[in-house]
């Protein structure tokens, strides 16, 4: 062999071997199954790294293994917007200045909207923030049923029907997790109060649970692929939910095959060993030292005694792991962006779809021109602060005044507070601290001399009027709202009531009000998407996302008083079972003031006659429903056909009709279409707790086309052979 070809194929080899020592590990080589990657890195790590990843380090992240590049865990709140940067280690916020965002409205106005693509949009949205943000962890969406109208954070969640909620869900955590950033379904589970949220022992039936409580968190894992769960503060049969071997073992990682993490609420970890063997994997809180988490030093030293099995630490680890390689280590992932002009627009659609108009007799659109009082404290307060975990640090937020004011003229439009909340008084319960009669007697002065009054109150997110910690303590407007509106009523009849909550209140008032709209926390658009609704600019086209009851007591849940809410000693039944919200209200003939699924237009619609494909289906057939639907009215605008089905004769009891499918049309006027709904038949089935299974019985079904849960427009019957 010549001297040359000896020197080139040595370097050849010199290249190769040089080569094979680069190679990188199998677990960074994103070429390769996850799995295996899973398991290369699992083999790895030693059993202190293993434990160190399974409990928290600071107040939002756990720590990854710096020693093989594997990146910290870091979480933010969730689910509106990605919040304030927090200390790392109180709950202080950090004082960054680069960290504010868009606020999206509430997860109550996302589910009013009726529209899975605007669901998808905030999902994109949000999981763009939070990934600028370097957050790999997103904590929301809320998914905890509407069950009572006191429950202080109802207005994280997606309303009272899980059908709806399932549907908007799986969208928002498509969009979040396309970014690389993982959701976090919460609060898995039945965490429906905040009264004793940390203790309350829920006792809920087989069929409660399964028909009403888990279809939301299913449709996440199982359509949307969410990489985490939070487990509840609650208990749920004697066992805390966030280590809960048949909530969390059996069901979630059993029956749905949920491969991802099972992150705890902040503080709701109670026991080393069941935080061990019921399901468990990392361990958060509120306080250090983090060494003495559950699953921390104790954990360890359990694990080294032989009194914990080391197969219990590699699954939590094998799941971290799993979500790591889907956001820190996804080299794939894009930037991100942060409060651009795109975000507020997705902002604004979805608190402009969801804003609903309850009543209306020909008041509204304001047309321009006109003086206008505007009353209430809610006209000029930043509503994306407080709440809690939910609470936000805004770049740009707009208030309704403002909005007003630039489209009516500011001359036209004057203010007055009206009542005080006495912000930001924590403590502060119902009463005012401020003069109410003062307060009162000027708004109803200003209101006396305009041509339309418009009163923007409701709830606030202080303690106890829609926050964490705390459930409201009465259905009445809070501040001796109640008394100023009826003032404003007697002395000025052109008056609108604009009520800002994530719950329905009560409305004493309501015969005498010409105008009633159902506002939200809308966001950092509020005031434009509010504006727009009321001068026409934008057709309203948000459905109640929950039923509003004339009285507290017409409530299901706290129809059977204490014991069903909010508990005695602790313990609590959900003695309405499956009957939760307009199930209740159409059940037992209770009719709601304003029924799930209502809200009104600035036009009309008229409903055609309903056909299906068949009139005979099996098991694992689609029912394809036709519905025409016609603009009758002079503007555009967008209705939501609701289809609502009822079992003939079912072997248990049924509530009377459920919400099966949904459709939201846009028309312009004049304009005719076809909405078409398919419904799986397996979705007619319930749960039977005679055996334990899901069974659509072989019957007829009767398919209601409806424009509200009250509101039927036509029928159409099929049988399931
Ligand atoms: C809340 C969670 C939240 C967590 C972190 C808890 O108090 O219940 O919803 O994600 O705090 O802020």
């Amino acid at each position: 062999m010549k001297k040359t070809t000896l020197t080139a194929l040595c370097c050849l080899l010199l290249l190769l071997a040089t080569r094979a020592q680069q190679t990188i590990p199998a677990y960074l080589d994103d070429a390769l199954p996850l799995e295996q990657r899973v398991e290369d890195a699992l083999a790895r790590l030693t059993i202190d790294e293993k434990v160190a990843m399974v409990h928290a380090q600071s107040k939002f992240s756990a720590p990854g293994v710096p020693r093989l590049g594997i990146p910290e865990l870091w979480m933010s709140d969730g689910p509106h917007g990605v919040r304030a940067e927090i200390a790392w280690n109180s709950w202080a916020q950090a004082g960054w200045t680069n960290d504010s965002c868009t606020a999206f409205p509430a997860l109550t106005c996302l589910a009013a909207t009726f529209n899975p693509s605007l669901a998808l949009e905030y999902g994109d949205a949000l999981g763009q923030e939070a990934r600028y943000r370097r957050k790999d962890v997103i904590l929301g969406p809320g998914l905890n049923i509407y069950r009572v109208p006191l429950n202080g954070r109802n207005f994280e969640y997606m309303g009272e029907d899980p059908h709806l909620a399932s549907v908007m869900v799986v969208p928002y955590v498509q969009g979040v997790q396309r970014n690389g950033v993982a959701a976090c379904l919460k609060h898995f589970a039945l965490n429906n109060q905040e009264t004793r949220r940390s203790d309350i022992d829920v006792q809920a039936d087989d069929r409660a649970l399964r028909e009403i409580y888990l279809p939301a968190f299913h449709a996440g894992v199982r359509e949307g692929g969410a990489w985490a769960v939070m487990g509840s503060y609650n208990k749920f049969r004697g066992q805390h939910c966030t280590h809960h071997h048949l909530l969390v073992n059996d069901i979630l990682k059993g029956e749905w095959g949920f491969d991802g993490i099972l992150v705890s609420d902040w503080g709701s970890t109670h026991d080393t060993r069941q935080a061990a063997l019921d399901g468990l994997d990392v361990e958060m809180g509120t306080s250090a030292p983090y060494a003495d988490y559950h699953l921390a030093r104790p954990y360890l030293q359990m694990l080294l005694d032989g009194q914990l099995p080391v197969t219990s630490l590699d699954d939590k680890v094998r799941r971290i792991l799993r979500l790591h390689l889907r956001t820190t280590m996804n080299r794939n992932r894009p930037w991100g962006a942060l409060a651009t002009a795109e975000h507020a627009d997705v902002a604004r659609r979805v608190a402009e779809q969801g804003i609903v108009l309850l009543k209306n007799d020909g008041i509204l659109p304001l047309a321009p021109g006109i003086k206008i009082a505007v009353i209430g404290e809610n006209a000029t307060r930043s509503l994306t602060t407080g709440g809690g975990s939910s609470e936000l640090k805004v770049k740009r937020e707009t208030s309704p005044l403002e909005a007003l004011r630039a489209l009516y003229g500011p001359a036209n439009v004057t203010h007055s507070a009206g009542y005080a909340s006495g912000r930001p008084a924590y403590e502060r319960e119902n009463p005012s601290p401020l003069p109410a009669d003062s307060l009162r007697a000027a708004a109803v002065a200003l209101a006396r001399d305009a041509d339309a009054v418009l009163f923007f109150g409701g709830l606030n997110k202080n303690h106890r009027q829609d926050s964490e910690g705390a459930d409201r303590l009465s259905y009445n407007l809070p501040f001796g709202q109640d008394t100023l509106i009826a003032a404003l009523l007697a002395a000025n009849r052109r008056t609108v009531i604009i009520i800002v909550s994530g719950n329905a209140v009560a409305m004493p008032w309501l015969p005498r009000a010409r105008g009633v709209i159902q506002s939200w926390y809308l966001g950092s658009e509020a005031g434009g998407a509010i504006a727009g609704v009321i001068s026409g600019n934008v057709n309203p086209s948000g459905k109640l996302p929950f039923s509003i009851p004339a009285r507290l007591e017409d409530n299901g849940a706290i129809s059977f008083g204490a014991e069903s809410y909010p508990g005695r000693d602790g313990r609590q039944q959900y003695l309405e079972g499956i009957l939760v919200g307009y199930r209740w209200h159409d059940t037992r003939g209770i009719p709601a003031l304003f029924p799930f699924g209502h809200g009104l237009s600035y036009t009309t619609f008229r409903y055609g006659k309903a056909t299906t494909d068949k009139r005979e289906y099996a098991c694992g057939d689609t029912i394809r429903l036709s519905l025409p639907l016609a603009n009758t009215g002079r503007v555009a605008g967008a209705e939501t056909v609701q289809v609502y089905v009822s079992q003939r004769a079912p072997s248990l009891p049924r509530p009377v009709k459920e919400l099966k499918g949904f459709c939201k049309i846009t028309l312009l006027p004049g304009e005719r279409s076809t909405a078409t709904i398919a419904i799986p038949v397996n979705s007619l089935a319930f749960f039977d707790d005679r055996s334990s299974a899901w069974l659509v019985e072989p019957d007829d079904f009767t398919l209601h086309c409806a424009s509200s849960s009250t509101d039927v427009r036509g029928s159409v019957t099929i049988r399931v052979r």
